[in-house]
């Protein structure tokens, strides 16, 4: 039986199928980030192979062992869709959507979370460090911690986490927070996000919360620390780069141009479909401005990827209504024979595609009503090996915190995204390269390796002194 010193937790395994009945790795860059890690470690990861009903032996997929966890299709509804994408995912973003509160989902929910932490006990080794990952899995650590006080746990929330105001509406806050204190280290996106949970923390159960950590007493009335830091997760900067110097990829850029009909300025837009990426304020500001005349269809085009997502809960599905409904009306009113508005794709790409994409485009548009970090806007930073091109930013994303040389954005203010995305559009190519150059600095500097460098050496730091 496998027994593996580092072991990671997460909704997702890190492959998915191919279709021929085989597994291939999964395209995120979290997945990116660990394997170098997990190849190292002999490690393990414990995930949900992404369909219901599918029971998967344990196997090894390219120097990883994976352990995969089963759902049913009920389970699917209520743990995953239900309170993880209706209940937390909104709540956690400012409540742009309702949250769903079901007694039904949260049951479900705890057992869930019991099923990867029995897994995760399972395969780990004596003394080994255990890493869960997000939102879907914030009872984990305390489940873990129960049973195998030898192991070292960390977990990394990859969205925001709210102030109290809001976060204090869940009926079942306590129980979440002590979910998440059974972790050594607790990493967020943002310095904001950390001090949200640390005053949940102290709402909740009056710990003591210091700089060096939250102080949680023991029943023999020693003290564990438990450290709740900003750690905020980056991409593969380097392969962006490599995939950006490509012939092929640079000529699909030049294609992707003509065959939008050469407009003067192509903007973008690339999100999963999610309500909390503000792609019908984007929308309702490019309109306004061809409305206006201070854009025309033959001089800008609005290029948005919108790969679909979480496609059986309501919220997602209305979204998309609204969208293309939106979609429909502008290009209705703007497009000619020649050039359209919005060239609106419902579809995911390739990380290639999307290289070429951000090669072909002039402004970038990320305007997020709430992000955890926003790694598109990374992305297309650390492909512009041009130094050119705008990167128009929301002030709510996690990104916005890094990249200050980006034109930043209240999208909720559409005159201010209109003047923003004529910034954008009309920024000399100095301004662009000024900036540009500062943006990739940073990206480049600190890289997804580098996040996990720092999180992991922030866990050994804990396991020395819990050790001790
Ligand atoms: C966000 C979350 C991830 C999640 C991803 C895709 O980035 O932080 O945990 O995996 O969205 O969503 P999905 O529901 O398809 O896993």
């Amino acid at each position: 039986m496998t027994r593996a010193d580092l072991v990671v937790v997460a909704n997702r395994l890190p492959v998915d199928r191919d279709d021929d009945g085989g597994w291939r790795q999964s395209p995120g860059g979290l997945v990116a980030a660990l394997e170098p890690v997990m190849r190292r470690a002999d490690g393990a990861w414990v995930g949900w192979p992404g369909r219901p009903d599918t029971t998967v032996d344990e196997f090894d997929f390219e120097g990883t062992h994976l352990v995969p966890v089963t759902l049913s299709r009920q389970e699917v509804a209520e743990y995953y869709e239900g309170f993880s994408n209706d209940t937390i995912w909104p709540l956690y973003h400012d409540v742009i959507s309702p949250p769903q509160y079901r007694r039904e989902w949260w049951n479900t929910y705890v057992e869930v979370n019991r099923r990867f932490a029995d897994a995760a006990v399972a395969v780990a080794a004596k003394g080994a460090t255990i890493w869960v990952q997000d939102y879907q899995l914030q009872l984990v650590p305390k489940l873990i911690r129960e049973r195998r006080p030898d192991v070292t746990i960390g977990y990394f929330h990859h969205i925001p986490f709210p102030a109290y105001g809001l976060f204090s509406q869940l009926p079942w806050r306590r129980q979440v927070v002590e979910g998440l204190l059974g972790a050594d280290v607790i990493g967020f996106q943002r310095a904001a996000d950390a001090s949200n949970f640390a005053r949940a923390v102290h709402r909740q159960l009056r710990y003591e919360t210091r700089a060096t950590g939250i102080r949680i007493p023991n029943e023999d009335g020693s003290v564990r620390v438990s450290l709740a830091k900003a750690f905020p997760i980056s991409i593969d900067a380097a392969s962006f780069v490599e995939l950006a110097h490509r012939d092929d990829i640079r000529a699909r850029a030049r294609e992707i141009r003509a065959d939008l009909g050469n407009p003067d300025k192509i903007l973008l837009g690339v999100d999963r479909l999610d309500y909390t990426k503000g792609i019908r304020h984007r929308m309702t500001a490019f309109g306004e401005l061809l409305s206006e005349n201070r854009l025309s269809v033959d001089r800008a085009t609005l290029v948005q990827v919108a790969s679909p997502s979480r496609e059986r809960v309501e919220a997602y599905v209305q979204l998309r209504d609204e969208i293309e409904l939106a979609v429909g009306r502008i290009n209705g009113t703007f497009d000619t024979m020649e050039h359209t508005a919005i060239r609106y794709l419902h579809q995911a790409f390739p990380r290639e595609e999307m290289v070429a994409l951000y090669l072909a485009a002039d402004v970038m548009l990320v305007t997020a009503l709430r992000d955890g970090m926003n790694l598109v806007a990374k992305e297309y930073v650390a492909s512009r090996i041009d130094n050119r091109g705008a990167l128009v930013l929301s002030e709510f994303t996690g990104a916005a915190d890094e990249l200050g040389s980006a034109i930043r954005v209240n999208p909720h203010d559409i005159e201010g995204l209109k003047e923003a995305i004529m910034r954008g559009v009309e920024m000399p190519s100095a301004e662009q390269g000024r900036r540009m150059r500062a943006l990739r600095r940073r990206v480049r500097e600190h890289d997804v390796q580098a996040w996990s460098h720092d999180f992991l050496a922030a866990l050994e730091r804990a396991r020395k002194a819990n050790a001790s």
